[in-house]
């Protein structure tokens, strides 16, 4: 590193000097972060872990946090959850004071892939080690296995690949499709969009005619389905990034005096209760689960990096798929 005093010897300015010698000094502390060791996870209980919701507006949400609270005594863990009411900015501050207050263990699901990554790295510079769960930030900024333990999560691409697979077969490879988005910035809406449109385009017969995002929320999708079945009235197919904003389009096709599952066929991912009863009232054609269930996952890995065993940075969680051939059986798997 050059120091400062050796800048003014070299005769720069005082100003560029100090200016050069932090940036130096900037930029070789955050090389320095990136090729540090990960923190441990101390070999204490209760080890007290920071949990930091994006938000609780629905099912999925609120049973991934269940998860959590439900896993905590059998894992000697103290949680503290957060709930960052749909702002990426909220978690953040969330996360940070989670960092001050100096917790064992962060575990949290990243509500948008690139805001939510300089806290990892501000955690990992604090010694805290991260667990992502559900979602995972752009790896660009921050690696799984480097800069936290690693991410434990479904493979939205692929998700988005089956429903695409599933509503070819049912629409014979002919459709006018809307496409609703989860939230703007979320790997699970980035990668469910990417699996589902590099099938259609596959298909010639397959078009998608608008896509826009209902925030993986109920009403937002209701409203967006609304607006877009005016604009596109001759639409034979919905997919949707969540269950929750396919109930929410059921509601509008229904309003707009149609019927899903006859006149509209509608897949999407979860698998809620909600979703699956949907599903049963032959108004849901699919839906490719998506576990939200990771706390006892978030533990297991825990404890078998706490005891020094490889952890890969990819911890890839399978998903079932449900549709009227298996929805009955499947109903205990609702959430
Ligand atoms: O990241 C997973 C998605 O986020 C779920 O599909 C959705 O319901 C949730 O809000």
């Amino acid at each position: 590193m050059l120091s400062l005093e050796k800048n003014l010897r070299l005769g720069l300015r005082p100003l560029a000097a100090a200016l050069t010698a932090f940036a130096l000094t900037a930029g070789l502390s955050a090389a320095h972060a990136a090729d540090d060791a990960l923190p441990k996870i101390a070999n204490k209980k209760p080890l007290r872990v920071g949990f930091a919701q994006t938000e609780s507006n629905n099912p999925w949400r609120l049973a991934e946090t269940k998860s959590f609270k439900d896993i905590a005594a059998k894992c000697g863990w103290q949680v503290v959850i957060t709930d960052a009411n749909s702002s990426a900015a909220k978690q953040v501050s969330d996360i940070q004071s989670m960092i001050a207050q100096h917790v064992d263990l962060l575990v949290f699901p990243p509500r948008e892939e690139k805001p939510l990554a300089p806290v990892v790295l501000q955690a990992k510079k604090a010694g805290i080690p991260v667990i992502l769960v559900d979602r995972n930030i752009d790896q660009s900024m921050a690696k799984a296995g480097r800069d936290y333990i690693t991410f434990i999560g479904s493979d939205f691409i692929d998700q988005g690949h089956r429903a695409a697979d599933w509503l070819v077969k049912a629409t014979n490879g002919k459709a006018t499709i809307i496409e609703l988005e989860g939230s703007t910035g979320a790997s699970a809406a980035n990668d469910r969009k990417k699996g589902f449109d590099e099938v259609i385009a596959k298909n010639p017969g397959m078009k998608i005619v608008a896509s826009q995002s209902g925030d993986f929320a109920r009403d937002k999708g209701r409203q967006v389905m609304e607006t877009l079945l005016q604009a596109h009235p001759d639409v034979t197919a919905v997919y949707a990034h969540n269950d929750e904003m396919a109930l929410g389009a059921i509601a509008a096709i229904k309003a707009a005096g149609k019927q899903p599952g006859k006149d509209i066929t509608i897949v999407t991912i979860d698998g809620t209760k909600g979703g699956l009863e949907a599903i049963a009232a032959g108004e849901l054609g699919a839906s490719v689960q998506s576990s939200p269930f990771f706390g006892p996952l978030a533990c297991d890995v825990a404890q078998r990096y706490a005891k020094g065993e490889t952890v890969p940075p990819w911890v890839k969680v399978s998903d079932r798929f449900y549709d009227k051939s298996n929805v009955k059986e499947s109903m205990q798997y609702g959430y």
